[in-house]
């Protein structure tokens, strides 16, 4: 088994097995924040990336991507059922964004996910080089640090958190929470998405784990572990180069034609998941439509969900309710040929999502809770015009740095019809001033800047973060 210097380890592969129709394998740009943040990062690094394929059965072997190793682990119908579906996606996932769906437990659930993260410890142990830095992401594996550490006490191991982690009185549900937050501990970095999630996180070990910790190291067996807030980003400059093609302008010019020319174009781009608040935007813009404030020739609204955990049961009801929505709205309010929402839930490349970009007067990214949210910061990059109004939540990561968007409530319906109106009436001066503003913040903390940030804590040496992501 060849051994890399660096080991990504994450839920999913950036790719999965399916091969294009030359026999190729190509990188898979899956709807999701994860994969879109490290694929520019790890292009081209001797790295191997420990993940999964999407499919259940045996792991099919992938060719290497850019110079990455894909290393397959497997999982069965069973692994898919209750760990994926079930303890990562049905128990953690809302708990960890507010329980704005009611989590589940169920003990069958907990076996699983223990035997999923044994294995990806085991897959990490076996590719990691001596004395190696492994990475480790994301809630489906919470335990792998530790179980890591055991089996190869030599490795650097970080952990990396993209979601949001609740506060204590959510946390506390947990049957399981001491296991937990011990399989984190068993990093030497452990980083969050804001300073509010290590608070978060300082407190539990404190309260459930009665461990000596601040909100920026927690002591555990004699050694210190690292906590801190590191901001997910994205490739700005490789968004910016995209927008500024004029293929993709033209793309964006063509669109408005399609479109009918309307004087505002709204886009929405989400996963269809229920934290993304796409039921409360739906209202809001059938309320604005009802009371005259906005009209359909006029304004037209674009809302991509891509389906996303579809055989979970709360997915399953989200996407009902949306696509009734959509047909209730442009039934009572389209007209022939004039739609009130273009609704679409195809996965499109990054050139069309980027002319989708360029053509919204208006990007509404209004989540109940998000740990970031990459579009929000995509959306940005791409307005090299500096033209564009964000319309965001407060509940999102991102708003902690996009200060100068329209932030909003999406729980309070009036202030998410007050503020989309006033994004979509603003001057064209308040909108380039504000759009500069985020676009230099994007632009200094991108996604190099985020790993390089987090390198410096867990890399001690630095070889590999100056491999990784070379000085500014
Ligand atoms: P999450 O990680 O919860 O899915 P983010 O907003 O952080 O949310 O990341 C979503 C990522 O998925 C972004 O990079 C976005 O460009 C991509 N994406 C979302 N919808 C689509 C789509 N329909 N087609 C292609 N990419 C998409
Ligand atoms: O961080 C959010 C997340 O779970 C990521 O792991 C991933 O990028 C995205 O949502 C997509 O989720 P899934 O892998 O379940 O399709």
């Amino acid at each position: 088994m060849r051994q890399s210097p660096l080991v990504v380890v994450a839920n999913r592969l950036p790719i999965d097995d399916s091969v294009a129709p030359d026999g190729a394998c190509e990188w898979r740009r899956s709807p999701g924040g994860l994969v879109s943040a490290l694929h520019p990062l790890l292009r081209h690094t001797p790295a191997t990336w420990v993940g999964w394929a999407g499919g259940t059965g045996p792991a099919p072997h992938l060719p290497d991507v850019d110079g990455v190793r894909m290393h397959t682990v497997p999982l069965s119908a069973d692994d898919f059922r209750d760990h994926y579906e079930g303890f990562a996606n049905a128990t953690l996932w809302p708990l960890y964004h507010d329980a704005v769906e009611q989590p589940e437990y169920h003990r069958r659930w907990w076996d699983a996910y223990q035997r999923v993260n044994q294995r990806f410890a085991e897959a990490a142990a076996e590719v990691a080089e001596p004395d190696g830095l492994v990475w480790v992401q994301d809630y489906h594996l919470q335990l792998v640090p530790g179980l890591l550490r055991r089996l190869r006490p030599d490795l650097r191991i970080g952990f990396f958190l993209h979601v949001p982690f609740p506060p204590p009185e959510l946390f506390m549900q947990l049957p399981r929470r001491a296991e937990l937050l011990r399989g984190m501990l068993g990093a030497d970095v452990i980083g969050f998405q804001r300073a509010q999630a290590a608070h978060n996180f300082a407190q539990l070990v404190a309260k459930v784990l009665e461990l000596p910790a601040t909100d920026r190291q927690v002591t555990v067996d004699d050694r210190v572990v690292r906590v801190g807030a590191f901001p997910v980003s994205i490739d700005a400059a490789e968004m910016a180069a995209l927008a500024a093609r004029p293929e993709v302008a033209d793309r964006a010019r063509r669109l408005r034609q399609d479109l009918g020319e309307p004087e505002k174009v709204i886009l929405s781009v989400d996963r269809m998941d229920y934290t993304k608040g796409i039921e409360q935007r739906l209202k809001a813009y059938r309320e604005l439509l009802a009371s005259g404030d906005v009209k359909v020739r006029d304004t037209v609204l674009i809302q991509v969900a891509v389906p996303s955990r579809q055989r979970v049961a709360q997915y399953q009801i989200l996407r009902d309710r949306v696509e009734h929505q959509v047909g209730r709205i442009n039934g009572e309010f389209g007209r022939v040929g004039e739609p009130a929402i273009h609704y679409f839930t195809q996965p499109f490349d990054r050139a069309e999502l980027t002319a989708l970009y360029r053509v919204a007067d208006v990007m509404a990214v209004t989540p109940l809770r998000d740990g970031m949210n990459l579009v929000a910061k995509e959306y940005v990059a791409a307005r090299v015009d500096d033209a564009g109004a964000l319309l965001l939540s407060e509940f999102a990561g991102a708003a902690a740095e996009l200060e100068q968007a329209y932030l909003v409530n999406p729980h309070d319906l009036e202030g998410l019809k007050r503020e989309l109106l006033a994004a979509l009436r603003a001057t064209p001066e308040d909108v380039t001033t504000r759009m500069r503003a985020m676009r230099e913040q994007v632009r200094r903390h991108d996604i190099h800047a985020w790993a390089r940030s987090y390198l410096t804590v867990l890399d001690t040496g630095g070889a590999l973060r100056d491999r990784l992501v070379p000085a500014d």
